[in-house]
């Protein structure tokens, strides 16, 4: 199978091209450079020995769009990373994130319709179900979005049900949890611009000197150690996911035209506990302090995966320790 794979030179693209070609996909990626580099493909191209066929396109250009995907013939299947994903960003402007993340959704929705092109495996986010009772399940309720960017996947797993009512389109929707980590090689990873927003390249920048001291946000949460939970999993087995789920459509195994799944280990961590394992595995002493709580923060989120596993037939093969290790490796190589 040929499988077009958008946002595929960003973090978790990166991850899962090197995951399809490894499974025996053929593969052929699209970005705009929009929050990822050029050079993301040499980096491939060392460790899966193939030159990613590659197209820069932006999905909120339809035309252009439209005309990559007609001239393109073959793909059987799409994987849609492409997206922006920054929560402060897109409460500051919502616009930049219906534009791309749902507008980028329909266009690229229009062009397959128009060749075809039935099965899509989208990327959603734990972010859609709020402050909810862990472990968390794919029935739990969907409330009112805490951002413009965690609206946007709401919305846009709703418009790809409701083409799954008027097309032959079969959609699988993956709510990832908290990715983290990067490829064992650390020749690709997390590329965060400007100052992160997220606990681990948090930690790692901070453990290297380009940050001072990391502030935990809060520590007076009704939690063991009073520090929020969330579930960390491995990019490399969100990427094998992606494969799971490819499968899965190719095979025909679902029972409705929409399926969603949670992407999590099913386990949770505080951020204390994330602090010490970092500790561990890299043999450094963290400069942190306790701060005050961050505003729009859950309290503690994990997923139930028996969905997945069950389904699927995917579990996570990667623990925390695995995670930080790669994390640190790879701000090690960034550094170098
Ligand atoms: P990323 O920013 O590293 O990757 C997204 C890629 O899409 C980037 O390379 C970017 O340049 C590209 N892109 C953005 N707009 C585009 C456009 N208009 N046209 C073409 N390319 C475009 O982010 P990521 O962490 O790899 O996230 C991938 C997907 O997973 C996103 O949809 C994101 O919302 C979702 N997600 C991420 C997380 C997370 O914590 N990383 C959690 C849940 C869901
Ligand atoms: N944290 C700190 N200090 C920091 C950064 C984070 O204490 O400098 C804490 C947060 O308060 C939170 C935990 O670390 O308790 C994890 O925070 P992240 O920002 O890494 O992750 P979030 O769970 O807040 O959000 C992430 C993405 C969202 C996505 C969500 C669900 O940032 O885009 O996961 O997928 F919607």
């Amino acid at each position: 199978m040929k499988i077009l794979v958008t946002g595929g030179t960003g973090y978790i693209g990166s991850h899962t091209v090197v995951e399809l070609l490894k499974a025996g996909y053929e593969v052929i990626a699209i970005d705009n450079f929009d929050n990822s580099y050029p050079t993301v493909l040499d980096s491939l191209k060392k460790i899966t020995g193939v030159d990613i066929p590659f197209a820069e396109v932006d999905i909120r250009d339809k035309k252009a769009l439209k005309a990559f995907i007609k001239a393109t013939p073959g793909i059987d299947a799409v994987i849609h990373f492409a997206a922006n994903k920054a929560v402060g960003e897109s409460v500051a402007n919502p616009l930049k994130y219906y534009e791309n993340n749902v507008g980028g959704t329909v266009n690229l929705l229009e062009a397959l319709q128009e060749n075809n092109i039935n099965q899509i495996v989208f990327s959603s986010s734990c972010t859609v179900y709020g402050e909810a009772n862990p472990p968390v399940d794919e029935n739990a309720p969907i409330p009112v979005a805490n951002s413009p960017y965690g609206n946007t996947k709401q919305i846009c797993e709703e418009v790809l049900r409701d083409q799954t009512q008027a097309s032959n389109l079969q959609v699988v929707a993956l709510r990832y949890f908290n990715p983290v980590g990067a490829h064992e090689s650390a020749l690709i990873g997390e590329l965060p611009i400007g100052i992160p927003n997220n606990l681990v390249p948090f930690i790692t920048q901070t453990a290297i000197g380009k940050r001072e001291f990391l502030t935990v946000f809060g520590d007076d949460y009704p939690t063991p150690d009073g520090t929020c939970i969330r579930d960390y999993i491995h990019v490399v087995d969100i990427a094998i996911a992606h494969v799971a789920a490819i499968k899965f459509l190719e095979d025909k195994k679902q029972a409705s035209a929409f399926s969603v799944f949670n992407l999590g280990t099913g386990k949770g961590n505080s951020v204390l506990e994330a602090i010490q394992s970092f500790e561990k595995v890299s043999g450094k002493k963290l400069n942190y302090k306790i701060g005050p709580r961050r505003a729009g923060d859950v309290v503690q989120v994990y997923a139930s995966c028996e969905k997945a596993w069950n389904e699927l037939g995917w579990k996570t093969e990667r623990d925390l320790e695995t995670c930080m290790k790669s994390a640190w490796d790879w701000e090690l190589a960034l550094a170098k």
